[in-house]
């Protein structure tokens, strides 16, 4: 097998792909007559779509320009893909904010629009990730160290604000397996102050199953 390297997209897209697939099945799972049921859905479209965008940007500022130093023109259409998800996940907003304001078979008609558009949406974006995960990251391996490529993503993490990385670390902590949450946690004690290392493990403690936890306990030496 060939060497293990370490990888910058795998992770964060398990995450990015459980906020994906675990959207889908709400949505799936609403009753658009329930105002109740509706509401918390939309919120969770609006969440995930949150975490999207954010990603998307981590990208846009962290990767893309380093990339372009080492590959002139090898993000253009990784960024043609970015402004599309922008436009599709804008427009699924926009189908959220008309089911807000509209009632009974109206509202559940829409409904079903958002779930096949949230679904064709997932669709075009699975193509995208793995397109990231094979030729930029491929890019990233000829160009850089591991060492370098954990720097930049220390840096991706240091730039999110403390009450968001919460929030990613639990939609992290419910999406990898218990070497990708050791490294990021170990990432996290090397360069961070002690008391965010302790919030973080805290933080990932509670999202995780106690054997799991277990794991992870030993791999970021709290024996
Ligand atoms: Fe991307």
């Amino acid at each position: 097998m060939a060497e293990q390297r370490f990888s910058i997209y795998r992770p964060i897209h398990k995450a990015i792909r459980h906020l994906l697939f675990s959207t889908s099945r709400q949505i799936g799972l609403a009753d658009f007559a329930d105002d109740a049921v509706t509401h918390e859905t939309l919120a969770i479209v609006d969440r995930t779509i949150s975490f999207l965008r954010e990603h998307r940007g981590h990208e846009d500022t962290f990767l893309h320009p380093v990339l372009e130093k080492k590959v002139p023109g090898i993000t253009a259409k990784f960024a043609e893909d970015h402004d599309e998800d922008d436009r599709l996940t804008t427009e699924i907003e926009q189908l959220g904010a008309q089911i807000r304001n509209a009632n009974g078979a109206r509202r559940v008609e829409l409904g079903v629009e958002v779930h096949e558009r949230f679904n064709a949406y997932i669709g075009i974006y699975l193509g995208h990730l793995y397109r990231e995960e094979t030729e930029l990251a491929q890019a990233l391996w000829d160009h850089f160290t591991d060492e370098e490529l954990i720097a930049l993503d220390a840096a991706i993490e240091g730039s999110v604000p403390p009450e968001r990385l919460g929030l990613w670390l639990a939609e992290m902590s419910a999406s990898y397996n218990p070497d990708e949450i050791s490294l990021l946690l170990n990432i996290v004690k090397a360069k961070a102050p002690p008391e965010v290392f302790q919030g973080m493990t805290q933080l990932a403690e509670n999202a995780m199953q106690p054997a799991m936890w277990a794991k992870v306990r030993t791999r970021i030496g709290l024996g």
